[in-house]
């Protein structure tokens, strides 16, 4: 297993998730921010997601690509 963290407050919503990743992100449309798609907020205020190794391709790129780098994988 791997766990996705995103610091969700700080999303400027540029898509570049969603575009990528369309699977596992979705925008929020009342926030105009992305999150991950079964994502639970924790009690810092990020979303958390855990997936399969196997479902890391597209994700890892997502955490590469986020132009404020609030997607981290672990
Ligand atoms: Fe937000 Fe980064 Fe996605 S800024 S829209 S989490 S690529």
């Amino acid at each position: 297993m791997a766990k996705i963290t995103q610091k969700y407050g700080k999303c400027i919503g540029c898509g570049t998730c969603v575009a990528l990743c369309p699977k596992f992100w979705e925008m929020v449309d009342c926030d105009m921010k992305a999150r991950p798609i079964g994502g639970k907020i924790n009690e810092a205020g990020d979303y958390e997601l855990e997936i399969e190794q196997s479902e890391l391709g597209c994700n890892k790129d997502a955490e590469e690509s986020c132009p404020v780098q609030i997607i981290k994988i672990s």
